[in-house]
């Protein structure tokens, strides 16, 4: 079996640690274990046996609150979003299935479905549409060949949300074909402006959905996240996963419990570090003009930005790594060349400082 390369994640799993300034993240400023206000008896009592296999009780069940009518028996525990992601794929696709994919978007999934033998049809959002799926189109696009339908919402690369109608009119198509839905909510409650990102759970049955608590809550380092779905659909993902982890670790779960105990504030720092840092960015951006075009995120620490210079994204990345130590998102990663995405979630200084790098490195290319 032939996985194609993950360009994007090689790139940061590369280089974010080792560069000054990494601009390539997609969440926020990651919170320490010490700012979680958890009993220091509590972590010290902690068994590091193997942990609950598909997530204790308490985790299924907070993460369960999140989504109106569901249960913790509708929630499978997984190593982040990218574990869930997966086995949610390795449970839907067969080879030769077609797979409706909304993009850009984070490319797992489509890596993936190319990797397992699916047969990809691409539905590209446009800037000029503010990066929002049109339901016509979709539809048009949708046939009873398709066997999946898949999106991002928010949506990484761009920070666009889809709104009610939005989900209600791709239920609709879905259901028109009996397809079904993998809905990819990991940004959901990262929303710098506006109300909670609507979630795909409870409008069609024939639904995944996939979440975590690296991008919202700032803390990736859990690697801890999960799965949605009907009752049976959760008991067949659970059994893809006795082959990945096993169990999640048993220290993440209660770390992650307490995350979810208090999400309401770390929300809230989650939006503060969104809405302080995104005027910084923009009016740097805006400082440029004619050399970017870009639609404002509603949620997610990213912009994705289109740069009118001659080079090649992935050039423009590699040399702003090698010579001025800073690492963007080059749009190839997303197969859009002539974009990059910036994270913008870290703290002012060390934001206007990378972005200093930024400029620097592209008046010299103009
Ligand atoms: C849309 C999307 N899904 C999943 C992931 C993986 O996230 P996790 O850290 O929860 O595995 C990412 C990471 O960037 C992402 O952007």
């Amino acid at each position: 079996m032939n996985f194609p390369r993950f360009a994007l994640e090689r790139w940061q799993s590369t280089y974010e640690n080792s560069v000054e300034y990494n601009l390539s993240e997609s969440g926020v400023h990651p919170l320490t274990v010490g700012e979680l206000g958890i009993p220091q008896e509590n972590l010290a009592k902690c068994r590091l046996g193997y942990g609950v296999s598909n997530g204790t009780e308490r985790f299924r069940s907070l993460v369960a609150s999140l989504y109106k009518g569901a249960t913790e028996r509708n929630v499978l525990a997984t190593i982040g979003a990218a574990e869930a992601n997966l086995i949610s794929i390795l449970r839907l696709l067969e080879p030769g299935d077609e797979v409706a994919i909304v993009l850009p978007n984070y490319m797992q999934t489509y890596g993936l479905i190319q990797a397992l033998g699916g047969r990809i049809v691409p539905i590209w959002l446009r800037p000029e549409k503010e990066w929002l799926p049109d339901p016509e189109e979709i539809a048009s696009r949708i046939g009873p060949k398709t066997k999946l339908i898949t999106f991002c919402n928010p949506n990484n690369p761009t920070g666009s949300v889809f709104g009610r109608a939005t989900i209600n009119a791709l239920a609709a198509v879905a259901d028109r074909y009996g397809s079904w839905i993998l809905a990819d909510e990991v940004y959901r409650g990262a929303e710098r402006i506006g109300e909670e990102t609507p979630s795909f759970w409870g409008e069609y049955p024939k639904t995944i959905i996939t979440g975590s608590l690296s991008k919202a809550y700032g803390t990736p380092g859990l690697r801890l996240g999960w799965v949605l779905a009907s009752e049976e659909t959760i008991e067949e993902v659970w059994s893809y996963a006795d082959y990945t982890k096993i169990a999640p670790p048993a220290l993440s779960d209660l770390v992650g419990c307490r995350v979810l105990e208090q999400r309401d504030r770390i929300l809230e720092r989650t939006r503060r570090l969104l809405n302080q840092n995104w005027p910084n960015l923009k009016n740097w951006l805006d400082s440029r003009p004619g050399l970017f075009e870009y639609v404002p995120p509603k949620a997610a620490a990213i912009c994705m930005t289109r740069y009118h210079a001659r080079i090649n994204s992935s050039v423009l990345a590699e040399r702003l790594r090698v010579e001025r130590s800073t690492l963007i998102v080059p749009g190839d990663q997303f197969l859009l060349d002539g974009y990059i995405r910036f994270g913008f979630g870290n703290e002012a200084s060390y934001l206007l400082a990378g972005l200093q790098r930024v400029g620097e490195m592209l008046d010299s290319v103009r």
